[in-house]
């Protein structure tokens, strides 16, 4: 199931584009009551409503059509050298991704309860060489002291605007830049893009060719705009392009929903 349905997607846009229902109603003919009902989920309008208010969000209408009516989902596999646990109790993704010896490890978002986590980790006979963080939100960093207790040889890290949320740890976080690279084994590298607008901080990582999006892009959609300085626009521009320009075949694993990839994005994010 995508993480966001129409309504989801409405409001993120009404609220990043200010265009009201009001507007929407003026321009298209739509009706208020019906605008207003579909904001709060209660029923979806059909192709041709969709059709024409998606314009005036700067919405894509044919992939927006296609959302209301739910004719779209991704279907990708998880790559061979990535495992996904969900977080307990949060609604958010944790992953882990390791080297080709089964070992090297590094983790994407230590949050939730840290012995299911824990859990999770120990599956493999992992030794932990980065705690990779995307952003602030609790849901994806707040069990960061608990992990770094664990396993202390791991490096956090984290952008440095974000990173007061996890506290005292915060001066051992290795505060990376865009485009900057970690070198992770021998031969591979963890290449960080710097992707603000959900945060400030918002970082997505890239491994090979997965790419770990924390709340910036979701299959069919995008984080909400919660930045104190970063904005609604500088997600979408960074989506087209940072994660846009990476290979069409690129495995993306959002914070929140299922696995995707650029070119199912390219042909079904109604944001682009
Ligand atoms: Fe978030």
């Amino acid at each position: 199931m995508l993480e966001d349905d129409f309504s989801d997607v409405f409001r993120k846009a009404k609220r990043g584009t200010g265009v009201d229902d009001a507007t929407i109603a003026k321009r298209t003919g739509l009706a208020v009551a019906d605008l207003a009902a579909w904001t709060k989920g209660e029923g979806i309008p059909g192709e041709d409503a969709a059709r024409a208010l998606a314009p005036l969000l700067g919405l894509d209408p044919g992939k927006l059509a296609d959302l209301a009516a739910q004719r779209w989902e991704p279907h990708v596999g998880y790559p061979a050298d990535v495992r996904h646990h969900p977080h307990d109790p949060h609604p958010s993704n944790g992953y882990l991704f390791h080297l080709e010896d089964g070992r090297t490890a590094a983790l994407i978002d230590p949050a939730g309860l840290p012995a299911t986590l824990m859990r999770a980790i120990g599956e493999g006979p992992y030794a932990l060489r980065y705690i990779l963080i995307t952003h602030k939100h609790a849901d994806h960093c707040d069990a960061t002291a608990d992990v770094a207790r664990a396993f202390p040889d791991a490096q956090i890290v984290m952008h440095r605007a974000d990173v007061a949320a996890i506290g005292s740890l915060a001066h051992k976080a290795l505060p990376i830049t865009d485009g900057e690279a970690l070198p992770f084994g021998d031969a591979a590298e963890i290449r960080m893009l710097h992707t603000p607008g959900h945060t400030d901080g918002s970082s997505c990582f890239l491994f090979k060719s997965t790419l770990f999006t924390g709340d910036t892009l979701f299959a069919g959609s995008v984080g909400g705009a919660f930045g104190d300085v970063s904005t609604y626009d500088a997600i979408l521009e960074r989506v087209r392009t940072k994660i846009f320009n990476l290979d069409d075949a690129t495995v993306l694993m959002p914070g929140h929903g299922p696995p995707s990839t650029v070119a199912e994005e390219k042909a079904h994010n109604p944001f682009f």
